[in-house]
């Protein structure tokens, strides 16, 4: 449902490399939380072994967002790697920027989607634009940032509309979710998804992620060592906007709902916190998953 198109993995077999090693390499870096500029066969490496789950969940984040709001006209793309995110627009009238300081990430981009797309490159430390954008877009970006607290606020400036912030789903990503809601605050922007709480109900007790699932084609299983034909890529997001009609109430299910033979047991994140609710199952007509909005009106009726 929110898979990379066949035709980006097929242009991807064609390149040769020891993408086994480098792969291994670039994902303990990840893991240790060390972040360096990929050279071109790690570039490769993260286009085959990463973007199919990056790009699921940057897709799955742009479908819950049309759910409730009109695409955005344009967007820069900060950190924008091989463009994952320029692969799940291009089907939509949207104009698209990106913003990346690797010359290798710019020309597997390129080698992707041609020589059509506007890309600065450059480093965000750096990059001054007087032009706002309808939407900024960062995603498996901040945690790499040295200086996450002026990068936060460059990525408000730039916004007049929307700041779409995707990070890893581990406590660390989550804290950078929260560190960009206080300076949203600051630069007048609302949380508009998942949750439209102005501060997490969980406070650090607990850390908001959700869950998809990839499925692994052969090179994908190949390069990672693994024998399972999917993956579950678990990851931490927040949708800001400007505009405080787009504030509605969301009722989202954060944890993977428990089944049991007769009922089903919801964590869900409302405005006046976490609830739980256990609802029969005859009485759920359509399933409901880790991620979607619930209707507590009717659940709690
Ligand atoms: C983990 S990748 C994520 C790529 C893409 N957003 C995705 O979701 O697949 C992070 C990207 O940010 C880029 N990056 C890191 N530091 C940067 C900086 N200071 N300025 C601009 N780009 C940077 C890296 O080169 C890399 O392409």
């Amino acid at each position: 449902m929110y898979e990379l198109p066949i035709w980006v993995t097929d242009k991807l077999m064609g390149i040769k490399g020891n993408l086994k090693l480098n792969y291994a390499e670039i994902s303990r870096n990840y893991r240790q939380q060390q972040y360096k500029e990929l050279d071109k066969t790690q570039v490769l490496a993260y286009a085959i072994g990463r973007m199919p789950a990056t790009y699921s969940v940057i897709n799955y984040v742009i479908q819950k967002f049309l759910k409730r709001y009109k695409l955005f006209s344009n967007v820069l793309d900060i950190g924008s790697g091989c463009g994952s995110l320029a692969i799940a627009l291009l089907d939509k009238n949207v104009i698209y920027t990106a913003l990346e300081k690797s010359t290798h990430m710019i020309d597997m981009f390129k080698f992707l989607l041609g020589e059509n797309i506007k890309v600065f490159q450059q480093d965000i430390y750096s990059f001054y634009d007087k032009k706002r954008y309808d939407a900024v877009f960062v995603s498996y970006f901040i945690n790499e940032m040295k200086d996450k607290e002026s990068v936060l606020k460059k990525i408000f400036d730039l916004s007049y509309r929307y700041v779409f912030i995707i990070e890893p789903g581990t406590p660390a990503g989550y804290s950078n979710i929260i560190s960009a809601k206080k300076i949203a605050k600051e630069k007048g922007f609302y949380s508009v998804l998942p949750c439209s709480t102005e501060i997490c109900p969980l406070k650090y007790k607990d850390w908001c992620h959700f869950s998809i699932r990839v499925q692994r084609n052969k090179i994908h299983m190949n390069i990672k060592g693994g024998s399972l034909p999917y993956e579950d890529e678990k990851f931490s997001y927040v949708i800001f906007s400007k505009n405080n009609l787009d504030k509605l109430s969301h009722n989202t299910i954060i944890k993977k709902p428990i089944r049991k033979s007769g009922h089903s047991i919801f964590d869900v994140c409302t405005q006046n916190g976490i609830q739980r609710l256990i609802i029969s199952n005859k009485n759920i007509k359509q399933k409901l998953y880790w991620g979607d909005e619930i209707n507590l009106i009717k659940w709690n009726a």
